[in-house]
């Protein structure tokens, strides 16, 4: 293979209307929901961000500005802060690079395949990163920066994988598993949210993305799939064989946060691991669960 492209870009598709958390995201973004006291977006940007990714590619919709809000420089409050004298080390992480944080509207919902090809113009012809923000990836290094690192050895195309008990697996994408070394997996097939009884295995597509740029030229005619949606998996399907194509499995911990369970989950993992407030959280959770 020719020289690697170093992965600069991310896209973190951002329009979907976050009806599972109805009525909290009625006038706020599901991603701009905090897990302790920041938003879920900002995790998987500091994330991308760690793995040396710099331009962040948000594909958003209506009603979904206040996600590059919060990246954008906030005088007012920034200025009555240091008039108060309180440090602005908080803010640090959601100031962006000017010419960083690009978006582009994916206009109707047609399916994570469709969002992803909305970004074809700003992502060009070259490798790139793609983050599900509602999967919480929690590890040292992150998620992103093991699958660079992977990516680094085997290039091509990488996503990231973890094992689920098998009744759960109609809800994921799912692998067929090849030849395994070490973290890497090479992988022979991938299907969209199939039966129990077809699925190829019980490992599942975690949320995080190596991909080719040739995966635009593939999205660009492709029809519905599974629940009548451009699913990205059939993309990456049809690319398996022509290039090489591995999953990662990651090593550290994920939260469904797309999910109201593990939304709560994640909050509660995070506040007790908190120097300023894990000690008092725990005491708070003991004596809940005495009653
Ligand atoms: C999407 C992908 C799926 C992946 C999942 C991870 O599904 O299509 O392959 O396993 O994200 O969260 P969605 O959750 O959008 O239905």
């Amino acid at each position: 293979m020719s020289e690697k492209k170093p992965i600069r870009k991310a896209v973190f598709p951002v329009a979907g209307l976050g009806t599972r958390f109805l009525p909290a995201t009625k006038a706020i973004p599901k991603e701009l929901l905090p897990i302790v006291d920041r938003p879920l977006i900002q995790y998987a940007v500091d994330e991308a961000r760690e793995a040396g990714i710099e331009q962040m590619i948000f594909v958003t919709g209506r009603g979904k500005t206040a996600i590059v809000e919060h990246f954008d420089v906030a005088y007012e409050l920034e200025s009555t802060m240091s008039e108060r004298g309180k440090s602005l080390d908080v803010l640090e992480a959601t100031r962006a690079t000017p010419g960083d944080i690009i978006t582009v509207r994916q206009q109707v919902p047609l399916g994570l395949g469709h969002a992803i090809w909305c970004a074809r113009a700003i992502v060009g012809d070259e490798p790139f990163a793609i983050m599900l923000p509602d999967e919480l990836m929690v590890g040292t290094p992150g998620c992103m920066k093991q699958m660079v690192d992977a990516y680094n050895e085997v290039g091509g195309n990488l996503i990231s994988v973890l094992e689920v008990p098998r009744e759960e697996v109609s809800s994921y994408g799912v692998i067929d598993p090849g030849a395994v070394s070490g973290a890497l997996t090479e992988v022979l097939g991938l299907v969209e949210k199939p039966p129990v009884d077809q699925a190829p295995s019980n490992k599942i597509i975690s949320g995080r993305y190596i991909l080719q740029p040739d995966v635009m030229r593939t999205l660009e005619n492709q029809g519905k799939g599974a629940g009548g949606e451009i699913q990205l998996t059939d993309a990456m399907a049809r690319m398996i064989g022509h290039q090489p194509f591995h999953a990662v499995t990651f090593n550290g911990r994920r939260f469904d946060c797309g999910s109201k369970a593990g939304f709560v989950e994640a909050t509660l993992a995070l506040a007790l691991e908190r120097e300023d407030m894990g000690e008092e959280v725990r005491r708070i959770a003991e004596r809940l669960l005495k009653r």
